[in-house]
């Protein structure tokens, strides 16, 4: 069945930096059968032309490693329908235009996406159609659970795509391959042996000019909701009996239930003017686009806790933040002290193990024998890193997409469980229960 992407927000960064490029890519792999009609709809006053020049450009910038010929594949597939993304006349209008099924995409900021799917629930779609809804999945628990109502008026579950692109991601392959296809690991998987689990995403970039959105969400919506509990579920979760998608979402929806903020634990920072190697970054609050008075955060960090039988008494630390002096991201799952020790009397630091993010690796600290006196005790790391992966975790989306395969998706019931989980220190963060912290761009975050 032939399939046409309808990207609402087709002007936009995320298509411009991420979309075009990663379809490009599918392109020169050679992963998609035949060409892909897209048909961006935004603001802008252009015609099929200027709409292709503007992505050339974007191709050019963001696939300059990828062939002039796939770039160029993408191109000639390009349309542009000027609209209204929320008004249904409009969105009627893109839909007449394309020849396949639709895979309307939302590729606009989260404050939009309930008026605009509100507008296609009165156009309605055709039977086969999915939608595609970038995150974070609206802004609180309330419009989260209204878009999943409308969503479900206008296409099956299985036909929604909320994405969260750290799915993709090899690291997250990883845990499951780390995890299910090892005896060694399971059995240790638990309360009973592991002391605490850090999930850190530290970055060193800074807002990069995304101000229009990021400036309304901030760290904890951006990154903390959906990718690090994302990165919790497939850590905390049951083994799944298969890696269907039913399966999979339902595990994580298990686990996330099961987890519970700590406010009194919750961090929030805002970085202050600094430098990061040889780059200077002005302080958020001077950056374009910025409302200073929103106290809008760019570092977030908070523990759960995973009330359950597997879990129970583990905190789980949650960390992210920008313009950070060094770029940390990692799953760190740090074990318990050896019961017994039959050596001296020294205790060793307990295993550690590190899932890293970017590049992709695992790294187990241990501890062995000295190379002289037998009873010393070394520190060593047995290291794996894992060959690149194949296609970026977007181009794995978009084939998934066209191919109606939503595991590397998630829910409605982990959409709005992942805002269950963070309401209560959103909440506390908007009474400014807890301070604002400054700290310099290029330090290691708030004190
Ligand atoms: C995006 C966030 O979803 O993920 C960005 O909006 C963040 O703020 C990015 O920088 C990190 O993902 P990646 O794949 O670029 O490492």
């Amino acid at each position: 069945m032939k399939r046409s992407f309808v990207v609402l927000g087709g002007s936009g960064d995320l298509t411009g930096r991420l979309l075009l490029p990663s379809l490009a890519e599918l392109y020169e792999r050679g992963v998609l059968d035949g060409d892909v009609e897209v048909l961006a709809v935004s603001q802008q006053d252009w015609d099929d032309d200027a709409y292709r020049d503007w992505a050339r450009q974007r191709l050019t910038a963001h696939a300059a490693d990828l062939a002039e010929d796939a770039r160029e594949r993408v191109v000639a597939q390009l349309g542009h329908q000027p609209g209204d993304v929320t008004s249904p006349d409009d969105l009627r209008r893109a839909l007449e235009r394309v020849d396949g099924v639709p895979v309307v995409y939302l590729a606009l900021p989260n404050t939009v996406f309930l008026p605009a799917l509100t507008a296609l629930r009165e156009v309605g779609l055709p039977d086969g159609a999915r939608v595609v809804v970038e995150k974070p999945f609206g802004t609180g628990i309330e419009d989260a659970h209204e878009l999943n109502e409308v969503l479900h008026g206008l296409v099956p579950e299985e036909a929604v795509f909320r994405i969260d692109h750290f799915l993709a991601k090899q690291t997250v392959l990883n845990v499951l391959g780390l995890r299910f296809a090892n005896r060694v690991f399971e059995p240790v998987w638990n309360a009973q042996h592991v002391e605490a689990v850090d999930i850190v995403f530290d970055e060193d970039l800074g807002l990069e000019g995304r101000a229009g959105y990021y400036d309304k969400a901030g760290a904890l919506r951006d990154m903390l909701q959906n990718h690090l509990l994302q990165l919790l579920a497939v850590v905390a979760m049951e083994p799944p009996q298969a890696l269907d998608a039913a399966t999979l979402q339902a595990r994580k929806a298990d686990v996330l239930r099961a987890v519970q903020a700590e406010v009194a634990s919750s961090v929030r920072g805002r970085y202050t003017a600094g430098t990061i190697g040889s780059r200077e970054l002005p302080a958020y609050a001077d950056e374009d686009g910025v409302d200073p008075a929103r106290q809008t955060e760019t570092y977030a960090e908070f523990t759960v806790t995973v009330e359950n039988w597997r879990w129970s008494g583990v905190p789980f630390r949650l960390r992210t933040g920008k313009a950070l002096g060094t770029k940390r991201k990692e799953i760190v799952v740090r074990f318990k002290p050896v019961p017994h020790l039959p050596f001296a009397d020294e205790q060793p630091e307990p295993d550690v193990l590190r899932l890293q993010l970017s590049p992709d690796g695992i790294a187990l600290e241990i501890n062995l024998n000295g190379a002289g006196d037998p009873f010393d005790l070394e520190r060593e790391v047995l290291r794996a890193t894992s060959p690149e992966q194949e296609l970026p975790a977007y181009g794995l989306l978009l084939r998934e997409m066209l191919a109606g395969d939503p595991t590397l998706s998630i829910s409605d019931v982990e959409a709005e469980q992942g805002w269950r989980i963070v309401q209560p220190v959103l909440d506390a963060w908007a009474a400014d229960e807890v301070p604002l912290a400054d700290y310099p761009a290029g330090s290691d975050g708030p004190a």
